[in-house]
């Protein structure tokens, strides 16, 4: 990994933890993360809205090194559109990443690339960072499409964006077959995935535009898997699903650098 590609771990809640035990979860989380973590590893939490600004609040209080994220947003800045955040909001609770084109966005509420596209660039525009996603799911794997299927993503996802502006998203290979299944990649197919997102990066917006931009392994990721995750050339960071609801877990996820050194 080049020195420039600062390793991001992040943890996605999903629809978990009320605005009290998200407070207590960051809480838990700044006393067992090690100092030292800080120095090499970003760290982001990405709580339900409807926790965000608690947790806010703490974070900032309490001046932890932790970075605050959400899981989603709509790409209009306000509107008749019930039920929906705006990057604005997000925004103006200094949320610095948002997840965008999750797949379960994609294959649960229906988002569509062009939706994603639409976010990624609101959420850009309100100067914040994408972590946008992508992934195949089983049958597209075993039919041998996963190249095609993750590179079309990111190419209509990113579409429009500058080269300065794709160096400094984050991407994140997700399978969808390894989210939530006990079922990981092996670290080679993931890098092998991440490697195939960087050349796409490489290929449309310039080779140092793909060296900058950092690329995310998520689905399945546990203390016990996440060394040799990082240990690959093209994964830069984890985006943590349910390992990212307990704190010591999350922390020795986090751990993963002392293990590799
Ligand atoms: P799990 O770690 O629970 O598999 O979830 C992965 C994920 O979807 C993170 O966004």
């Amino acid at each position: 990994m080049a020195d420039a590609r600062r390793p991001l771990i992040s943890g996605n809640w999903k629809m978990n933890h009320n605005h009290f035990e998200a407070i207590q979860a960051v809480q838990k989380l700044a006393y067992v993360l090690n100092p030292a973590d800080h120095d090499v590893v970003d760290v982001s939490v990405h709580p339900p809205f409807t926790d965000i600004r608690s947790v806010q609040t703490v974070i900032e209080s309490d001046q932890m090194r932790l970075i605050l994220g959400a899981q989603h947003c709509h790409f209009e800045e306000k509107g008749a559109f019930t039920g929906e955040v705006s990057p604005t909001m997000l925004a103006k609770l200094n949320v610095a990443l948002v997840i965008v084109g999750h797949s379960e966005r994609r294959e649960v509420f229906g988002e569509t690339d062009e939706e994603a596209r639409r976010k990624v660039a609101a959420v850009l525009s309100n100067g914040m960072t994408p972590i946008f996603c992508c992934g195949e799911t089983q049958e597209e794997r075993v039919a041998g499409g996963t190249d095609d299927k993750v590179s079309g993503q990111v190419r209509a996802g990113l579409a429009g964006l500058s080269p300065q502006q794709v160096a400094g998203l984050v991407i994140a290979y997700e399978p969808i077959w390894a989210i939530g299944t006990g079922l990981t990649a092996t670290p080679e197919d993931a890098q092998a995935a991440c490697r195939v997102l960087r050349g796409v990066v490489a290929d449309g917006w310039g080779r140092a535009t793909a060296d900058s931009v950092r690329i995310q392994y998520g689905g399945s990721v546990k203390p016990v898997n996440a060394p040799d995750m990082m240990m690959q050339p093209d994964i830069d960071g984890l985006l943590v699903g349910g390992a990212s609801l307990d704190p010591n877990e999350f922390a020795r996820i986090v751990a993963y650098h002392r293990l590799i050194g």
